[in-house]
């Protein structure tokens, strides 16, 4: 082997925690990944995934039971060289970070590591966490418990989009180590040294800033993108020949340009808010930020209105809703555009028939009470009116489904379809 494999514990078998472990087992180190839930652990030991990932099902079943393992107790945490915290920072009813699980896991593993520990671990945060937390929440628990200097904490952000989690780990743009301390760093260094990555190292709360900066970056693109996407609309202007030429400028890059139906999912809505709480809080008004999110707000609207352009009233029109989770590749629902244009539809009477090739059953929790159909073709079936809210790849596959629709009205919330009279939200 080209360097020494670790113990790992992994706190928290969510989607960032399971991803990240299952990963390090397969760089050849082993872990064990902790967390609460029996189901969740008992499942990730028979080598069923809790949440769908693309690959993920196929590297658990490598590793699981040699060197990758799940559980509910914090034993691991003892014989650890590194402990990951990777729980979740859910948002407040305010948007700011709930810190709440980070606070517990961060005292399990000082209350495991005082009972039984003669030399100590270095302690990563992995979640997204407000600037300051690693070293004025994190530490100071650790602190309380453990001799002085007897651990180390690193905070390491992770930048994994679901559906690409697993490629995006092994092929990475670049790994962000916060921690100045020599020792900390080399075995950081260690536990990625099968990365071919820059590796970039800063103070702890740089790093919680460079993730949070990051995704606000991203999203503030996608919103940038939508608001000059709704003036080409109005100037009967092609926002995507648009944006094309204009991320020819490398100083732009192409990526993340997409006008549409707006950004979903747990990180992007979560985080933009997060940071724009902080920023109040820190004294900076954040009007960009806020801006950001107000467009976001209204992206899924415009959906409406360019339906309603056809049809002024809604009342009992067919609308085929084609993608629920918050984009292709996933079952995750969360933030979803199509969560808020389904309520505006029920809101105005029409009667919303969906479909989506993996989110159909979580989206029941949210509408018990929609139509569900099995197809694409299902839904578009006598439908007055189609939205595709996802960038499933295989709506851009259809074509003859279209002619089972009552009338052709077509809009394309995400630039994927390929037949020519399909309308954008945008252009
Ligand atoms: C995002 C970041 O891309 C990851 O780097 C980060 O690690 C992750 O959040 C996180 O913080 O954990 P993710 O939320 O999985 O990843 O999804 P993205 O692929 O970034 O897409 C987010 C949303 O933006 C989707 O709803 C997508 O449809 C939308 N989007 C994306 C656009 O509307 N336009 C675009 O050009 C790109």
């Amino acid at each position: 082997d080209k360097y020494p494999a670790l113990h790992i514990t992994i706190i928290g078998g969510g989607y960032v925690g399971l991803v990240t472990g299952t990963c390090l087992a397969h760089l050849g180190h082993d872990v064990t990944i902790v967390d609460i839930d029996e189901t969740k652990i008992s499942a990730i030991n028979s080598a069923v995934p809790p949440i769908y990932e693309n690959g993920l099902s196929e590297l658990l079943k490598n590793h699981i039971g040699k060197n990758l393992r799940a559980s509910t107790e914090y034993t691991s945490v003892s014989e650890g060289d590194v402990i990951f915290i990777a729980v979740g920072t859910p948002p407040n009813p305010d948007g700011s970070a709930n810190l709440s699980y980070i606070r517990s896991a961060a005292e399990n593993i000082a209350n495991q590591l005082v009972k039984q520990r003669t030399s100590y671990p270095v302690i990563v945060v992995k979640s997204t966490v407000p600037p300051g937390t690693t070293q004025n929440i994190v530490g100071p628990i650790l602190a309380s418990k453990l001799p002085k200097q007897s651990f180390d904490c690193c905070m390491n952000p992770e930048f994994l989009r679901e559906g690409r989690a697993i490629d995006d780990f092994f092929h990475p743009d670049r790994i962000v180590l916060g921690t100045t301390d020599e020792q900390t760093l080399n075995i950081m260094k260690n536990v990625y040294s099968g990365l071919d990555a820059p590796v970039l190292t800063t103070g702890s709360t740089a790093a919680e800033m460079i993730k949070y900066t990051a995704n606000a970056f991203l999203a503030t693109k996608i919103s940038f993108s939508n608001e000059i996407g709704n003036l080409c609309k109005q100037l009967d202007v092609d926002v995507y020949e648009v944006m094309k030429g204009v991320g020819l400028d490398h100083r732009i890059s192409p990526h993340f340009l997409n006008a549409g139906a707006g950004f979903g999912g747990s990180c992007f809505p979560k985080d933009v808010s997060a940071l724009a709480v902080l920023s109040e809080a820190a004294g900076v008004h954040p009007i960009l930020l806020q801006a950001v999110l107000a467009v976001n707000e209204a992206q899924p609207l415009q959906m409406i209105r360019i339906l309603e352009r056809h049809f002024p009233d809604l009342k009992e029109k067919r609308i085929a809703v084609l993608g629920l989770a918050f984009k292709d590749n996933t079952d995750d629902i969360r933030e979803s555009r199509s969560i808020p244009v389904i309520a505006s539809l029920l809101d105005k009477n029409a009667v919303p028939v969906c479909y989506d090739p993996m989110a159909g059953e979580n989206m029941k929790h949210v509408f018990p009470n929609v139509l569900y159909c099995n197809s694409a073709k299902e839904a578009l079936k006598n439908a007055d009116a189609c939205l595709v809210m996802t960038e499933w790849p295989e709506f851009s596959q259809l074509n003859e489904e279209f002619d089972g629709m009552k009338f052709r009205v077509i809009i394309d919330g995400r630039h994927i379809l390929t037949i020519p009279d399909a309308e954008g939200v945008c252009w």
